[in-house]
């Protein structure tokens, strides 16, 4: 692991309305690093994670990304930058092709604001190609790939736009043992093609195989963050339900 930080979030304060979400929060995250963001609900992980992919504004602190101070007034801003997030439910339409989804949101435009399907094809190919993923065509729809070849349109899809940070919010809630095993083979698939993870749960079973590195927070505030090597799940447990 590299220890150059990638992601450096200094004092952040984030109010909603009287309601003090986010109390001076440092949060850092280095290259090829995973970090378990951990708390309980409410504590405040998704409202810090918003704020870095550019959903929210802080009301105080900075961002640091890769040695420069960042401002996001968009999450394309920060999509541009490599940040990328992937929610639970909206990773992948499901109802659109393998291509479309590859381009979901930045479609190749032509003039006249055509999306330009032929190069969306063959691009989309290629760079599920890079990543060993040989699908018969990109012309699939998501609906009727496997769950490990859906991860691997989503991270051929991050690592095409240039992605150096991965977030992914609650990614295991609502998932069977076996769906989650598969969203840590996705994570280790995302660390080795040399990118950052931040992964955000309430369950630390579900982190604690493939995490560096643990941030947990209450009410607000970072109350611990700590290598794996030198924690353990009982003493996370024990900080979370403090
Ligand atoms: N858009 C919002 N408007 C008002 N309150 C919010 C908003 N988003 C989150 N909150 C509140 O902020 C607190 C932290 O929420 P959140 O960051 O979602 O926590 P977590 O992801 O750790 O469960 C909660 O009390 C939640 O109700
Ligand atoms: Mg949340």
């Amino acid at each position: 692991m590299e220890n150059r930080e990638l992601i450096n979030m200094i004092n952040i304060h984030k109010w909603f309305g009287a309601l003090h979400v986010l109390k001076g929060v440092n949060f850092t995250v280095r290259c090829k690093e995973v970090v378990g963001l951990v708390g309980d609900n409410g504590a405040g992980k998704s409202t810090l994670i918003k704020i870095l992919s550019g959903y929210h504004k802080p009301d105080e602190g900075e961002i640091w990304f890769n040695g420069r101070r960042v401002i996001f007034n968009s999450p394309k801003e920060a999509r541009m930058l490599g940040i990328e997030t992937v929610y639970q439910d909206q990773a992948l339409a499901p109802h659109l092709t393998v291509a479309r989804n590859v381009f979901l949101g930045r479609e190749v435009v032509r003039s006249m604001g055509f999306v330009d399907a032929k190069k969306i094809k063959e691009e989309s190919m290629k760079a599920l190609e890079k990543i060993g993923l040989n699908l018969r065509s990109s012309d699939l729809l998501i609906n009727f790939l496997s769950g490990g070849e859906r991860q691997g349109v989503a991270l051929a899809r991050a690592l095409y736009f240039g992605a150096r940070l991965i977030v992914l919010d609650e990614p295991t809630a609502s998932l069977s043992i076996k769906e989650c095993q598969k969203v840590l083979e996705f994570v280790k698939s995302v660390r080795d093609a040399g990118l950052s993870v931040i992964f955000v749960t309430h369950n630390l079973y579900h982190v604690c195989p493939i995490a560096d590195r643990f941030v947990v927070l209450s009410r607000g505030e970072k109350i611990a963050d700590v290598k794996k090597e030198e924690t353990s799940i009982e003493e996370l447990t024990k900080l979370i339900i403090s």
